[in-house]
């Protein structure tokens, strides 16, 4: 258990989710006193009932929707915050292509309603949880992709995510919000556990490719279904750029930092090489011996061919570089939790 000792006072929203409870987890073991907040519609409480254990009297929780207000600002009143990780958000690209409202809603204008809770609290630093959706499919000449890329989503995934970018751009250094110091970091595919294999990737429904690879793996699904195999890629199938959550969180930790009054940072976060689904499934495959079983499926709406990064900006600005370059040491320790946990959080 951390000791408890008078650190930052840090606002994780979404800490039951994947990447909240890897990053209040680090902030924890940190020092720093942090208060998570999850609507548990897709987070998990197990994962918080880790949290506490590791973090004692550092860790508090809260069951909170941003869209409730009220309860948002007297919680925040509460706990002051001098800095809000905010994670929370609905992250299905193939769902927000059917479900737009329902993306927008929660997405932005929970955002929003954070934001508004934020300054009248006096909370002035922040660092959102952007995507590299927020890109949509880049021109070759893009890839890798920079922070300069031109952003033109292609589902309202990124579209609910580039609005919240915007807001926090226009906001910031504003007479509104001359103290409001932002942070943008957007993500590529993010996978892998905590190496200690105390926390792991679980959603409901599973549409990840990692944990649906691992799920086949563990004889609870039949076979992997390839969505795409006629792409302008290398091998007919999707490319993505695959970062570690814990090398994430550490930008986090980073940008948490370096994020000051007026200023906005912006920057990817991925480790500046792209694999294709195939790959990925071979890789799944070498790590835990198993077949793996796959076909060719039709598209899924909404994906991209290639997205990899440039993470120059990432190295100059934070100083970051990923520890985990290795797709098999990522998948490896996605499978260490799996394994341990074949039935994720549901245990
Ligand atoms: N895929 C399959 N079969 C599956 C699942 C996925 O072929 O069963 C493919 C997808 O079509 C895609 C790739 O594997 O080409 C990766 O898919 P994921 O669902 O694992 O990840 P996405 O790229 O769709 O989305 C993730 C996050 C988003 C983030 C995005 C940025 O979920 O929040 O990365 O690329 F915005």
């Amino acid at each position: 258990m951390a000791s408890p000792r008078d650190g930052r006072r840090v606002l994780v929203t979404g800490a039951a989710g994947y990447i909240g409870s890897h990053a209040a987890l680090t902030l924890l073991e940190s020092g720093d006193r942090v208060l998570g907040l999850d609507n548990l519609s897709r987070g998990h409480l197990g994962a918080v009932q880790i949290l506490k254990k590791i973090g004692g009297p550092n860790f508090d929780f809260v069951k909170a929707d941003l869209l409730d207000h009220a309860q948002l600002l007297s919680v925040m009143r509460d706990f002051r915050p001098e800095v809000v990780i905010h994670f929370a958000a609905l992250a299905y690209v193939g769902e927000s292509v059917h479900e737009p409202c329902r993306y927008w809603t929660n997405n932005t204008m929970g955002s929003l309603s954070l934001l508004d809770a934020m300054r009248r609290c006096g909370a002035h630093r922040i660092v959102f949880s952007s995507t590299c959706a927020t890109y949509g499919t880049p021109a070759p000449a893009h890839l890798p992709i920079t922070e300069r890329c031109p952003q033109t989503p292609i589902n309202p995934y990124g579209r609910s995510k580039l609005a919240v970018e915007q807001a926090l751009l226009d906001s910031c250094g504003s007479r509104e919000w001359p103290e409001l110091g932002v942070a943008l970091l957007r993500y590529f595919n993010v996978a892998g556990s905590d190496p200690q294999g105390r926390l792991g990737e679980d959603h409901r429904p599973e549409t990840h490719l990692v944990p649906i690879c691992l799920e086949v793996a563990l004889g609870q699904r039949e076979r992997v279904e390839v969505f795409g195999a006629d792409y302008p890629t290398p091998d007919g199938t999707c490319v993505r750029d695959y970062v570690h959550v814990t090398d994430l969180v550490d930008a986090h930790r980073s940008a948490l930092e370096r994020v000051a009054p007026g200023t906005a940072l912006i920057a990817n976060i991925g480790i500046g090489r792209g694999f294709s689904v195939r790959e990925v499934i071979d890789s799944c495959r070498r790590v835990t011996g198993a077949a793996i079983p796959h076909r060719d499926a039709p598209r899924r709406e909404g994906d991209p061919a290639e997205l990899f990064s440039d993470p120059g900006e990432a190295h100059r600005l934070l100083k970051w570089s990923p520890r985990f370059t290795s797709l098999d040491e990522t998948v490896a320790t996605a499978w260490h939790w799996r394994r341990a946990h074949p039935h994720g959080y549901a245990e």
